[in-house]
């Protein structure tokens, strides 16, 4: 199939708080780098983005910040827009879901496939609290994590682990608003039946997209092998688009299913604002020689290969995309990045503290791209990659070559003598770039292929630096207008080859060569700038970042980080309840227990354990030793000495650590992990026993 055109969409971010590096760096400046490689090829090619406004983050956050659902998309939809605009995010169209015409389109787009029959209907238990009378759905139930027991994990997902949960899995659930236990109760709703499409999708997706990345390809077939079952597409909520069905009052359509509609509605509002501009919205999604791709981040794999097109589909006048490319996580200082818990560079402080860097982070995130695995952004990486090859090898090439110039030959480009062999072999080198590059983009390699644009400044940096034009000019004149004059078209060339990465420093590269955007078909020529040519103003363009700067950013993280244990703390104790009473025992079994009394002789920590104190005890029965693991709760151990305390004194000796333990000291579990050593309400003779 030859394509006309191509169709880049971008994950609508949901509009609940800031974008943050992740998001940058998973979807946005990849799809940005793809987008503008193309229209620089001269290729006909839509961006379209815009926030996702619907759904249960959207209205936790109202609660949280005690504003309207309403004021809260208004609020963060601004600050997203602003901060892509901020990152050179160059959108043809960005909008959002809370628009009149998505709401239309969304509604007309169910109505469409209910009235064809295609959802099947199904009555089923959901969580529901009882004294408010409404249905939770997943991000409101909140419970304990069933795989790491930390408090307060979300119906849908453990922010403290990362676990992808069910809220039937979550330990004593309670309504996330209010605190209250929850009951089940009937309802009913339309479901998108996915396994009726098994078999289209196992083959669109499995035979026809081989070339899809590995990790998409992958998790993919996971769920097609798994089976598909039938979706729920409606929620009981009151913020969404409504049901538009009679006897569906109180529900919304599912935010997953109104929301990638919104990549269709946003280039409708587009094309029907700008018809002669951009065409028709229905030839950009009806019409097969487009090519639709979606940038995704990896959580969005699903919804995006399996339910989206199956709803294209099942609706029948859609094309389906022709590739996903999808990126993994990018952690922050080794932590997952999360909106709910503040752990993340938030882009529109970013600007405020970086002003005129946008480029430096758009770098880094591209050089350490998840494209593969999860990745970890740090700072000191964020600083090493500025100062070392920003600054070190591209901001260092360009101003040698221009301040050169601007001594030697009063800023204008120098006329070139002949070259030389390593002049051709320098431009041959160069050359090859262009094709290098081409291959690894048409790939969805972008951080292979900024390496190699990065070469290309290698390569005109290492040519400075053989040839030493500086030194040269004390003896030879046109050699040195013939070095300066190829190191010229170089730096102009990176003004092409970085254009799609770097487009702020591109510009400003441009204007300090005193040229004009150029087409990608240019990379490579090495006539792009005239002899005698005059020069724009030279300035640096990357500027060293300090450690001072780099400092602040990881104590503003070292506060954050405090900040959320504490209030992992608080959520642990608002929430504790007694744990359920044990099957029932007798006193027989009881009595095989001999616990007993003894006074804490010495404490200590034990060598090489962060969990384990060593207790000597006087047990009225010769002494004995204990390995108690409870040292997080005692920083202190030296204030056990003296106390009396219970132990069992019938469990077999064991070695912990090369030392043997003879029975188990007694303690009390707190809401928050707390253990708290266990005593006697008045002094008894050690070796009492308890019962
Ligand atoms: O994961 C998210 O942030 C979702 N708001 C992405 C939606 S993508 C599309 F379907 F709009
Ligand atoms: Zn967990």
């Amino acid at each position: 199939m030859t394509f006309q055109r191509t169709l880049v969409t971008t994950a609508l971010p949901y509009a609940n708080g800031p974008v943050h590096i992740g998001h940058l760096a998973g979807v946005y400046v990849p799809a940005d780098i793809y987008v503008r490689y193309l229209r620089l090829k001269g290729e006909n090619v839509l961006f379209v983005g815009g926030s996702d406004e619907h759904g249960v983050p959207v209205t936790i956050r109202a609660r949280k910040e005690g504003i309207t659902t309403q004021e809260v998309v208004d609020r963060y939809h601004n600050i997203i827009k602003d901060s892509f605009e901020g990152f050179g995010i160059s959108f043809d169209v960005y909008s959002r879901t809370t628009s009149k015409i998505h709401h239309q389109l969304a509604s007309d787009f169910f109505r469409k496939l209910y009235d064809d029959g295609k959802f099947v209907e199904q009555t089923s238990e959901q969580f529901y609290d009882p004294e408010t009378q409404e249905f939770l759905t997943d991000r409101n139930i909140r419970g304990e994590c069933p795989r790491c027991h930390a408090a307060g994990a979300y119906g849908d997902q453990c922010e403290k682990c990362g676990a992808t949960l069910s809220p039937d899995e979550l330990i004593n659930p309670y309504n996330a608003i209010n605190g209250n236990p929850l009951t089940k109760k009937e309802t009913k709703h339309w479901y998108l039946p996915l396994d009726q499409y098994q078999q289209w999708l196992e083959e669109w997706i499995l035979q026809e997209h081989k070339e899809w990345r590995p990790n998409v390809y992958g998790q993919c077939k996971s769920w097609l092998d798994g089976g598909l079952r039938p979706r729920a597409v409606t929620r009981d909520l009151d913020w969404g688009i409504p049901v538009p069905v009679e006897g569906a009052e109180g529900k919304v359509l599912y935010v997953w299913f109104d929301a990638p509609i919104g990549y269709i509605s946003n280039t409708k509002e587009l094309c029907d604002a700008k018809p002669e501009q951009f065409g028709s919205w229905e030839t950009w999604w009806k019409d097969p020689s487009t090519r639709l791709i979606h940038f995704i981040g990896k959580d969005n794999i699903v919804f995006h290969c399996i339910v989206f097109p199956t709803m294209l589909k099942a609706e029948a006048s859609y094309i389906v995309p022709d590739n996903v490319p999808s990126n993994e996580f990018l952690n922050l200082e080794g932590d997952k990045i999360s909106t709910s818990r503040n752990w993340a560079v938030w882009l529109n402080e970013y600007l405020v503290d970086f002003p005129g860097k946008q480029d430096v982070l758009r770098y880094v995130l591209t050089a350490n791209a998840p494209e593969t695995k999860d990745n970890d952004f740090t700072w000191a990486d964020f600083q090493a990659r500025n100062n070392n090859e920003l600054v070190a090898i591209y901001g260092n090439f360009v101003n040698r070559a221009l301040v050169l110039t601007k001594k030697y030959f009063d800023g204008k480009v120098p006329a070139a003598g002949e070259f030389n062999e390593y002049d051709q072999s320098t431009i041959a080198e160069f050359q090859n770039v262009k094709a290098e590059v081409e291959k690894l983009l048409g790939d969805f390699r972008f951080r292979d292929a900024q390496k190699e644009a990065m070469n290309l400044a290698r390569i005109g940096n290492k040519y400075l630096a053989d040839t030493e034009p500086w030194k040269v000019a004390k003896t030879d004149m046109e050699r040195t207008a013939t070095i300066l004059h190829l190191a010229l078209q170089i730096a102009a060339n990176l003004s092409i080859a970085f254009e799609p990465f770097l487009p702020f420093s591109s510009a400003k590269l441009r204007q300090m060569l005193s040229m004009t955007e150029l087409q990608w078909e240019e990379l490579g020529n090495i006539n792009l700038l005239k002899e005698g040519q005059e020069l724009g103003e030279v300035s640096l363009l990357f500027e060293k970042i300090e450690d001072a700067t780099i400092q602040a950013q990881l104590d503003r993280l070292a506060n954050i980080k405090a900040a959320n244990e504490e209030a992992e703390k608080q959520e642990a104790l608002k929430n504790w309840r007694p744990a359920d009473i044990k099957e029932n025992t007798n006193i027989d079994e009881f009595g095989k227990m001999d616990i007993r009394v003894a006074t804490v002789l010495d404490c200590q920590p034990v060598k090489k354990s962060d969990r384990l104190l060593q207790f000597r005890l006087d047990d009225g029965m010769g002494g004995r030793t204990i390995l108690s693991g409870i040292a997080q709760s005692y920083p202190d151990p030296s204030v056990l000495v003296g106390k009396q305390v219970l132990f069992i004194a019938n469990f077999p000796p064991r070695k912990m650590m090369g030392i043997e333990s003879q029975g188990m000291i007694l303690s009390a579990v707190d809401a928050d992990g707390k253990l708290v050593v266990t005593t006697v309400t008045a002094p008894v003779r050690n070796g009492s026993q308890v019962g």
